[in-house]
């Protein structure tokens, strides 16, 4: 077996056999491809896609290049969601403790922010004294002792992605379906959990612009799961305008502890509970009642059990950057457009994410919205508040949000649009 035959196929729009998928990823995690031939068969993949044979083995074989984690032992159910990114999605902060809350074993391994969209574990370490680096014993406590928990992925974890992943995203090949597909469902599967709920996005904030594309990604993702006995939900949500009124570690973390005592904006919470009930329903727990877990503090209790139980301080309170500018809304009427790609990008200039994986994030910096669209705005009342801790940087963020990013019309109908889109199961 040799890479060049095996690009050659692929350019050639062939499908590749289950013995030179195997060969290859296991070829390459050992060190024995070179980084220039791997990218090459990515873009050829990005080009020509693969079929449904050739995506299970593929994902197949990058799970067996690592450890499985089990969860047997657990005495409830376990269940997982998984968002494919966007901005200001902060869901997975009060979903963890309130699926928790109903009853199933919720663990939740997470990644970093990189580009526009932002990460669980950057969010979550602006709790003063939070650690998201747990050895698979420490994790296992913490979610027999708290219900939940929200760690980093072990390096043991589908290697063969690790690498692959780093390499896609240097080289343009990130936006291929089987190439996503793969990717996240390797992690879930080899994570270990019994039931597994997909939150798609859509829109100019997510990876999938239209809907078409961001099924065809469920519709994958979701075969790939139940096939692998994972029982697999998908939800189609929107990603057009962000989620909730904050985009920024610190203060998405506030926003979430909001939602957790009952509050926060309608949509993190309408979303919260629809992902929450799908999860419960997948892990064979369909009577629980979310909603009343939130009203009754039962899922604020697992959040500061489970925060406490790695190092954070639940009460301590959270950074604020050291400069906010503020952004007015430029005449009356309906504000109609707010674009999540554009608020994205802004929020990562002013430091709330990285260009580099090694790069520190700033904990307070972000963008914090004072409407939603569809909300009624008056002319020079506050819009956006820009915060981050090196004013410098407010130049770049305010262009991002320049042109057609920020709409205000006169006479639209006020009200917003839905948040699910559709559902794959
Ligand atoms: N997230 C992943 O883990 N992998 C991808 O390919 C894209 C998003």
């Amino acid at each position: 077996m040799d890479a060049i035959t095996v690009i050659r196929a692929k350019r050639d729009r062939q499908a590749l056999t289950d013995e030179q998928i195997d060969w290859v990823i296991n070829a390459y995690t050992r060190g024995d491809i070179a980084d220039e031939q791997m990218s090459s068969l990515a873009m050829a993949i990005l080009l020509n896609g693969m079929d449904r044979r050739e995506i299970a083995r593929w994902t197949a074989a990058m799970i067996a290049t690592g450890e499985r984690m089990d969860f047997h032992a657990l005495d409830r159910p376990t269940a997982d969601k998984h968002s494919t990114g966007g901005v200001g999605d902060k869901i997975t902060l009060p979903l963890a403790p309130l699926v928790a809350a109903c009853g199933a074993a919720v663990p939740q391994l997470s990644g970093r922010g990189l580009g526009h969209t932002g990460g669980t574990l950057d969010k979550l370490e602006a709790i003063p004294g939070w650690r998201a680096a747990l050895s698979n014993d420490e994790m296992l406590g913490v979610l027999r002792d708290s219900g939940a928990v929200i760690c980093a992925a072990g390096d043991g974890l589908a290697p063969a992605d690790r690498k692959l992943y780093a390499l896609r995203d240097v080289t343009g090949t990130v936006e291929s379906i089987p190439l996503i597909a793969s990717s996240i469902m390797s992690k879930k599967i080899a994570e270990g959990t019994g039931s597994l709920v997909l939150d798609v996005k859509v829109g100019s904030g997510a990876f999938m612009k239209n809907i078409e594309d961001a099924r065809e990604l469920a519709e994958t993702m979701v075969g790939l799961g139940n096939d692998h006995g994972v029982r697999t939900v998908a939800l189609l949500t929107d990603m057009s305008v962000p989620l909730g009124l904050t985009a920024g570690n610190a203060l998405e973390v506030r926003e979430s502890v909001e939602v957790l005592a009952g509050g926060g904006p309608a949509d993190v919470v309408e979303l919260t509970l629809a992902l929450a009930r799908e999860m419960l329903d997948a892990a064979g727990l369909p009577d629980a009642d979310p909603a009343r877990a939130l009203a009754d503090g039962s899922a604020m209790d697992v959040w500061r059990r489970m925060i406490a139980a790695q190092g954070g301080d639940p009460d301590a309170a959270l950074p604020v950057a050291r400069e906010q500018h503020v952004l007015t809304a430029p005449a009356d009427g309906v504000l109609t457009g707010l674009d999540a790609y554009a608020v994205g990008l802004a929020a990562w200039r002013l430091g709330a994410g990285r260009a580099r994986k090694e790069d520190p994030v700033q904990a307070g910096a972000g963008v914090e919205l004072h409407a939603r669209p569809g909300d009624r705005v008056r002319a020079g009342e506050p819009l956006l508040t820009l915060h981050t801790d090196t004013p410098e940087r407010f130049p770049a963020a305010l262009e991002a949000l320049n042109g057609d990013a920020v709409r205000v019309s006169a006479d639209a109908e006020a009200g917003a649009g839905p948040i699910v889109l559709g559902r794959i199961a």
